[in-house]
């Protein structure tokens, strides 16, 4: 079947949960005239110890959802699901599809001095290799330590940011990078850049952070500005939130991801 793409139909969002608001974050600040449908699957969260099978499933339904709101492109704001499924996506949908993963190899391969690139994710992303080989593909001089962080996300959700615990953990897992001597490292989960102080601190100053949501933002715009599809100025947008499980604790916890609260979630039962 054969989307129509009007420039006044929503961007369609999605991720595993909350994480993908730091990615509709920087489509805000970017494309300001766009609407949004964002889906967060909150009933099936974690992605990231799930395995291909189940990712593309998951992914293939929510599509699916997105599609029926008219949706004139995908963007898949999960790091997981961007890594597994994102290939079988872009070939069975009808509108565009852009991932988070070559934003930021693209990026970390244009900042790496050393050519030492350290890459943190959830341990299906990691397991799946595809950092690794989009870098490659970027610099292929590229050499690449991964480091899977599978607390990190139950410790985002918590709201524990900075404290003592995030801290050891983060030493954890981070202090062999550090040794390592890689000078850039890719935050390869939507909910990593919330933790970037931490991070920052425990690889000190001379190791750049990369979060690719700014970077997706500004791939999403002009994709539809060569499709000529992006919508006009105006002064009402629509932003709209499904969740597969109960909104009241994304309603809560989304604030810390998006900076501001969101007012239109509903729930959508897969
Ligand atoms: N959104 C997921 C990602 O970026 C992290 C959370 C999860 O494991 O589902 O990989």
């Amino acid at each position: 079947m054969l989307h129509r793409l009007n420039p006044n139909s929503p961007i369609g969002v999605f991720d595993s949960g909350l994480g993908g608001l730091t990615v509709v974050k920087e489509l805000l600040a970017v494309l300001p005239d766009e609407n949004i449908v964002y889906f967060g699957d909150t009933a099936r969260v974690p992605y990231g110890t799930k395995s291909r099978e189940t990712i593309i499933r998951y992914s293939r339904e929510i599509v699916g959802v997105l599609l029926k709101y008219k949706v004139k492109m995908v963007v898949v704001a999960c790091n997981t699901a961007s890594s597994l499924a994102l290939d079988v996506l872009k070939k069975e949908c009808p509108v565009p599809v852009v991932g988070v993963i070559d934003p930021g190899a693209k990026k970390a391969a244009l900042s790496t001095k050393s050519k030492k690139v350290g890459i943190i994710a959830t341990s299906s992303t990691i397991k799946s290799g595809q950092y690794a080989r989009r870098l490659k593909v970027f610099e292929p001089r590229v050499r690449v330590m991964s480091q899977p962080c599978p607390l990190f996300v139950p410790l985002v959700e918590e709201g524990w940011l900075a404290n003592d615990i995030t801290r050891r953990v983060a030493h954890e897992y981070l202090d062999e990078l550090k040794k390592a001597g890689v000078d850039t490292l890719i935050l390869g989960c939507t909910h990593y850049p919330l933790l970037k102080r931490t991070i920052a601190s425990v690889m000190g100053p001379g190791v750049m952070l990369i979060d690719s949501a700014r970077e997706v933002a500004l791939e999403v715009k002009h994709i539809l500005r060569i499709q000529d599809i992006l919508r006009a100025e105006s002064s009402h947008t629509r932003h709209l939130y499904l969740v597969s499980d109960e909104p009241d604790i994304f309603k809560y916890r989304a604030v810390r991801f998006l900076g501001t609260s969101v007012k239109n979630v509903r729930q959508y039962s897969l």
